[in-house]
């Protein structure tokens, strides 16, 4: 087990996000420490990866967006009580971001909020989705309309994982990490441009160097915005279009935030006057790693699901731009002045 960065969001409460190479030792550790300890794992995984210690009772359940809804979770809730999980037990979930959230959400409700683990499976929750604490299930066809901040005890990333992670999985991870890269990070940015996919996909070592920076990133904007006030926000790069083509065009998450990343650079060269160079740049990157970069254009679609975003005040959008390469900026921008730049989008063809 190694240490890979921690983040404080109280006084006395730490997250620590470790990295760990074998699955069943860290969960037998764990079950030593806690009276009774529940695991919660998709149950895909764990064909590959079967829990075996016997200390712990395994709940294998159907992951998905579908395992998001309130239907869902109520028998998981039922389970609980029925093997009597109390504020002293611990509960690991090992899974990928669909399932991290609604265990998440359930872990902070149960007993108003119990001791809770994560072993983020996908490269995307590796990195981003389950960091941060953020939880949430679906409601009324709309992403994430109920949920709360819980932060985990601990976050164990099993780079193992990666190894049998489908090739959609890797490309749509692959976008949150060229994302740190532009808001966060220009050295990033560089070493990326040195690589593809298949070349990554060969060379574990440098893998795990570029998922510790990003996580290393998550953690320092957590630490210091638990609450999501002003920079954790700047996370959210490409997600305002992004959210809106992934319901949309039911496109992998990754994918859409990619499309949505070289809009807002579009929008940030006329908002900032950036360098033209960089959405050529953010192009290449995303092309490299083979997420793509063009959609058939729906502008009524697009417009209509921004009007539905869950984060609008009023008619106002906290749109998140680029100021340079590895800096990001929160630019507040109407409605109207969205609609116009969706408009420019289909005549320019920033992405169709
Ligand atoms: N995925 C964005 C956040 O955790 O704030």
């Amino acid at each position: 087990m190694k240490k890979i960065s921690n983040y404080q969001v109280t006084i006395n409460y730490e997250t620590e996000i470790i990295e760990i190479d074998d699955l069943n030792f860290f969960v037998d550790m764990i079950s030593l420490r806690s009276k009774k300890t529940i695991c919660i794992i998709d149950r895909n995984l764990s064909v590959l990866y079967p829990v075996t210690s016997k200390k712990v009772h395994v709940l294998e359940v159907e992951s998905g967006e579908s395992i998001k809804t309130m239907e869902s979770v109520r028998p998981l809730i039922q389970s609980f009580l029925d093997h009597q999980i109390d504020r002293s037990s611990t509960m690991i979930v090992i899974g990928g971001g669909a399932l991290t959230d609604a265990i998440g959400f359930i872990a902070s409700i149960y007993l108003r909020g119990i001791r809770m683990i994560v072993v983020p499976s996908t490269l995307l929750s590796m990195v981003d989705a389950a960091i941060g604490g953020k939880n949430g299930l679906n409601f009324a066809q709309a992403k994430n309309q109920l949920g709360t901040i819980y932060q985990p005890e601990t976050i164990a990333i099993f780079p193992k994982f990666l190894e049998t992670l489908p090739e959609v999985e890797w490309t749509s991870g692959f976008a949150e990490i060229i994302k740190y890269g532009l808001i966060a990070d220009s050295d990033l940015c560089l070493e990326l441009l040195d690589f593809d996919l298949a070349k990554i996909q060969n060379d574990p070592t440098k893998m795990m160097t570029w998922m510790t920076k990003c996580i290393q990133i998550k953690s320092r904007i957590v630490q210091q915005d638990p609450t999501d006030k002003a920079l954790r926000k700047t996370l959210n790069f490409g997600h305002t279009i992004g959210h809106v083509l992934e319901s949309s065009y039911n496109i992998p998450h990754g994918h859409a935030v990619g499309l949505g990343m070289i809009v807002a650079g579009y929008i940030s060269e006329r908002e900032f006057q950036i360098d033209n160079t960089i959405v050529p740049l953010m192009i290449r990157l995303l092309n490299q790693f083979q997420i793509p970069t063009q959609i058939d254009w729906n502008y009524a679609a697009i417009a209509n699901g921004i009007r539905k975003d869950k984060k609008r005040a009023n008619e106002i959008i906290d749109f998140v731009l680029l100021n340079k390469i590895g800096e990001a900026v929160i630019k507040q921008l109407t409605l109207t002045q969205i609609e116009e730049y969706l408009h420019i989008a289909k005549t320019e063809q920033w992405i169709s």
